[in-house]
């Protein structure tokens, strides 16, 4: 009996920490019984923010349809909070898909209805099981920006379960989400640039600082999109044949799909020839200074718009190459040589967007930000390097950024810390009391002497007067009655 219990802790730990756990139910157990290790796997929203390395626990609370076609604010109600207001969860809402796309239901889940997270459940009676679920990718209809709460797609057998607990038993059901990246020694991200196309571009241009930072940490593997048409229609390939061609970046512009198929082996030469591991580092990712280098600066030392060998295209671009550093001889062998072959091979490596990321082999969603990229990649290591406090917590090194400020709040603004507040109140107590007590002492003289006073006028008028005003004498003199002393 008691050795069960950490064994199931280090069970549950050891879990945790090798998958990519999405819903758990942690309330009640009989609901959490009825699934495999009370979990539930699901296909996250491709829009919406995924709290990438944390934990949300929630009150699951249904918004059953009242049977509006729109899915309008007024199609479900949501019930008020249990409890008292310091043990309020937050509200996770379970909406049936249909009717509407998954961003208007998540968009009114979230801002009519205070929605941390959304769980979708399949359409009542489908037979999609919950691995073909995980497949199914809840797109973005073009609104999705305006969504910042994450989202779940899970099968309508599971769904359905959740569904009837609250239905039957009320809103009781407590859960907890989370969106664990599979843990690796050095991470994996597989990056799927649409070449030239500003949103790429701009990502890599951010990125390259925490690249730099992460080095061999990271095991970063780019990926263009290169695609066969059935003809060629606008330049948009190099061959005949149509087999290898890109989006066309500037519509109007003069740079055409077939310069970028051409930057795109550019890049991936340039990557092959100088990524190297570090056989310092334990299980070390490739990594290349020099094409971080080169994917940063390119955008402004060879813009679409530019003039003469400062233009978007192959001198500006191998000039480039050689003036960080790069081996233009071997550089050059890869463009006449490899050029079909990692053209092939792009083309059949497809992802499910032509703009996509894995991490740990694993589909990453949410915006291409940075930082939130970042949170997603440190929390898939086995053992969290050094430098992911460093770029997640920049302010270590600038106490001037907010964001540090913030984090300290809490301690820094009491201005007195509690231990001089408890310390200041015990010193004033013993000197409160040690007054009391030299008082008291002062007083006990005080009186003492006071009474043979007393008592010897009294005695002396005694010996002179009668007993009627010897009587009256001790109330004459407030001041040292014994009464008052003994407060
Ligand atoms: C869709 O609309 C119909 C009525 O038009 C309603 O009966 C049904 O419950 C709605 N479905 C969902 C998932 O909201």
């Amino acid at each position: 009996m008691v050795l069960r219990k950490p064994l199931a802790v280090c069970v549950c730990l050891a879990y945790v920490a090798s998958t990519v756990a999405q819903i758990k139910v942690l309330h009640p157990k009989s609901l959490s019984q009825k699934f495999h290790r009370a979990k539930i796997d699901g296909s996250t929203a491709a829009f919406g923010t995924p709290y990438y390395g944390e934990r949300i626990t929630g009150r699951l609370v249904y918004g059953e349809s009242k049977g509006d076609r729109w899915c309008r604010e007024d199609d479900y109600d949501i019930p008020p909070p249990l409890g008292d207001k310091e043990r309020k969860l937050p509200n996770i809402i379970v909406v049936r898909r249909g009717n509407c796309s998954f961003v208007t239901k998540i968009r009114i889940a979230e801002e009519e209805k205070d929605a941390v997270a959304v769980i979708v459940v399949d359409t009542l009676g489908s037979s999609r099981t919950p691995s073909e679920i995980q497949r199914v990718i809840m797109a973005d209809d073009g609104w999705g920006d305006n969504v910042k709460v994450p989202s779940i797609l899970i099968s309508d057998k599971e769904g359905s379960l959740l569904i009837d607990e609250l239905r039957k038993n009320g809103n009781n059901v407590i859960i907890e989400l989370a969106w664990d990246v599979r843990k690796e020694t050095t991470v994996s991200m597989d990056f799927w640039i649409t070449p030239a196309v500003e949103k790429s571009i701009s990502f890599l241009r951010e990125y390259s600082h925490y690249a730099k930072t992460l080095k061999h940490k990271l095991d970063f593997r780019p990926h263009y999109w290169i695609f066969s048409l059935p003809r060629d229609y606008k330049d948009l390939c190099i061959d005949d044949d149509a087999t290898y061609c890109a989006l066309d970046p500037d519509m109007a512009g003069s740079t055409t799909g077939k310069d970028v198929v051409e930057e795109t082996v550019r890049q991936l030469c340039l990557w092959e020839k100088t990524a190297i591991v570090d056989h310092n580092v334990e299980q070390s990712g490739d990594y290349s200074a020099i094409w971080w280098d080169y994917v940063d600066q390119l955008p402004n030392a060879c813009p679409m718009d530019g003039k003469g060998n400062k233009v978007f295209g192959e001198e500006c671009s191998l000039g480039l190459m050689k003036k960080l550093g790069a081996d233009m001889k071997q550089i050059q062998e890869c463009l006449t040589k490899d050029k079909e072959s990692i053209l092939e091979r792009e083309r059949l490596s497809h992802a499910w967007s032509p703009l996509a990321m894995r991490i740990n082999d694993w589909r990453y969603s949410g915006p291409l930000d940075p930082d939130l990229i970042t949170r997603a990649v440190c929390s898939g290591f086995e053992k969290r390097p050094k430098e992911c406090d460093t770029l997640l917590h920049p302010s270590k090194i600038d106490f001037e950024n907010d964001f540090e400020k913030k984090e300290h709040e809490p301690e820094e603004e009491k201005g007195v810390p509690w231990w001089i507040v408890f310390v200041s109140i015990i010193g004033a107590s013993i000197v409160v009391v040690s007054l009391f007590f030299i008082y008291r002492v002062w007083i006990a003289r005080h009186l003492r002497k006071a009474l043979r006073c007393e008592l010897m006028a009294e005695m002396k008028q005694q010996m002179s007067t009668d007993d009627d005003t010897a009587n009256a004498t001790p109330q004459t003199n407030p001041e040292f009655n014994p009464n008052d002393a003994q407060m």
